[in-house]
């Protein structure tokens, strides 16, 4: 029998914790000196969480995603991704990214986009079929699985990337701003998509954006940074709740954690500062 590991939280998932991080910091030497883009990065997602990373541009929200998705190293302090090393957490692929670039494959058809992670996971192809059909509706993008990507606009690309992403129900989604390319209707509905898709799922979500609106929308914290270097100020707790819908956006709760956020933000208010 494998060793029970500890439970907490309400998505019946089997670790307490998607991702600590502790100490973290990173410096990028460059010909012009060192840049330092992260400090004392302290930041703990529970699994099943939604958690956002909100701050100015440059203050290091790309950085620390890619940190956890092992596509760089720290230069210091401890990663960990379902407990494990954020190296053995990719080799295990226990996330799925959908990043600013959409990053896919030009010489793979939507379709064959989508499955690249059910193909890593040896998926048999009738289930992989099935799925893919499944996804490409799910971003409206059921009529053009059979097209290439440089025959899609960008902000198709990024809904192909989302798909990829979300293709093999990963316990963990790393987002870096996969909506900025998108309309402001597209990107409503896939916001509540993806709530959805997150609570169904119990996946845990770090997703990082300029927009204090959808922070708020989508999470259950909001981690506000700020620049040089980068490090998190303030941690706004939303209390929104489980069901994310339309009339959430017109509610006096909702707006009264924009402000929050807002406030955060512009330094006025801070909720919990996070010095080393
Ligand atoms: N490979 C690199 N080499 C040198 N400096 C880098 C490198 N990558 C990032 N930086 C620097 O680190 C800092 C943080 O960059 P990062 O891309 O994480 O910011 P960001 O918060 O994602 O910004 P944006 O909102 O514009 O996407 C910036 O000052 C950037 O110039
Ligand atoms: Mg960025």
């Amino acid at each position: 029998m494998a060793q029970e590991l500890p439970q907490r939280g309400g998505h019946g998932v089997s670790t307490e914790w998607a991702v600590q991080a502790t100490g973290v910091g990173k410096v990028f030497p460059t010909a012009a000196g060192e840049v330092v883009a992260l400090t004392g990065v302290e930041l703990e997602v529970r699994a099943g969480e939604f958690v956002s990373l909100i701050g100015p541009s440059g203050c290091g929200k790309s950085t620390l995603l890619r940190l956890i998705a092992d596509l760089d190293d720290a230069t210091t302090g401890e990663l960990s991704i379902f407990g494990k090393p954020a190296r053995r957490a990719r080799i295990d692929q226990d996330y799925g990214i959908a990043f600013q670039q959409a990053g896919l494959l030009p010489w793979r058809t939507v379709a064959d986009n989508i499955a690249l992670p059910l193909e890593l996971h040896k998926a048999p192809k009738a289930q992989r079929t099935a799925r893919v059909a499944e996804l490409a509706e799910l971003v409206g993008l059921g009529d053009f699985t059979d097209r290439y990507p440089d025959q899609l606009s960008g902000g198709m690309q990024q809904r192909v990337a989302i798909a990829r992403a979300l293709a093999a129900s990963p316990r963990l989604l790393l987002m870096d701003e996969p909506f900025g390319a998108l309309d402001e209707m597209t990107r409503e509905y896939l916001q509540g998509e993806l709530t959805r898709i997150a609570a169904e799922t119990g996946a845990a979500v770090v997703f990082v954006t300029h927009s204090i609106p959808e922070a708020v929308f989508l999470s259950d914290r909001v981690v506000v940074m700020s620049p040089r270097p980068g490090r998190i100020t303030a941690v706004v707790e939303t209390g929104l709740g489980e069901v994310r819908d339309e009339s959430l956006r017109e509610s006096a709760a909702y707006f009264e954690k924009v402000t929050a956020v807002r406030e955060a933000l512009h330094g006025t208010k801070v909720e919990r500062a996070n010095e080393r």
